[in-house]
């Protein structure tokens, strides 16, 4: 089965999580960028994001070099920002089509996922939704996290 992992990851943890996706079925990776990248430090970093996300800011994307029709499954991982996905993956949901594909949904949040999967399970309602993961990254180590991630997406693909 062709695999594709899209991620968008401001601090790292979500990349670690996909990374560890792909390599364990395989898949490609496509990792989200903004035009703009979005603060990484102190408050402001909160502020920018929290707000964008907020607002459901349509944040501009680099150009993307894989073409998510082109594979059979389709997995998507964002960290939570004020409850709801962070503005490059909603922009990456809006630019492209998963109508017909299998999806798996994921996200990363240190506590209050909010309406984050209800959110892209509504933007990927023309997917044929296999799973959808949020992930607590308070809850337990970040290697235990990805040892979870690689059954999580082998499960998916042999489904
Ligand atoms: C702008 C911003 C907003 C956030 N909002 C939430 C939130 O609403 N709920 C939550 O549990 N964690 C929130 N977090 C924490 C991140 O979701 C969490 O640390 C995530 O794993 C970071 O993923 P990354 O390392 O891939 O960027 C927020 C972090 C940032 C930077």
């Amino acid at each position: 089965m062709k695999t594709l992992v899209v991620c968008y990851s401001l601090e790292g943890t979500t990349k670690e999580i996909a990374v560890e996706m792909a390599q364990a079925v395989p898949a490609d990776l496509l990792e989200l960028r903004p035009e703009k990248p979005y603060p990484k430090k102190g408050a402001v970093k909160y502020l920018v994001g929290g707000f964008d996300a907020f607002i459901k800011k349509d944040t501009p994307i680099q150009k993307i070099d894989k073409d998510p029709q082109e594979y059979d499954l389709v997995i998507l991982g964002t960290p939570v920002w004020a409850g709801r996905p962070a503005p490059p993956m909603m922009r990456f949901m809006k630019e492209n089509s998963l109508k017909g594909k299998m999806v798996g949904l994921f996200c990363t949040h240190q506590g209050a996922p909010g309406k984050t999967l209800d959110i892209l399970k509504r933007n990927a309602d023309q997917a044929d939704v296999k799973a959808a993961w949020s992930v607590h990254t308070k809850e337990a180590s970040l290697d235990l996290m990805k040892e979870e991630a690689g059954k999580w997406i082998t499960q998916i693909a042999e489904k």
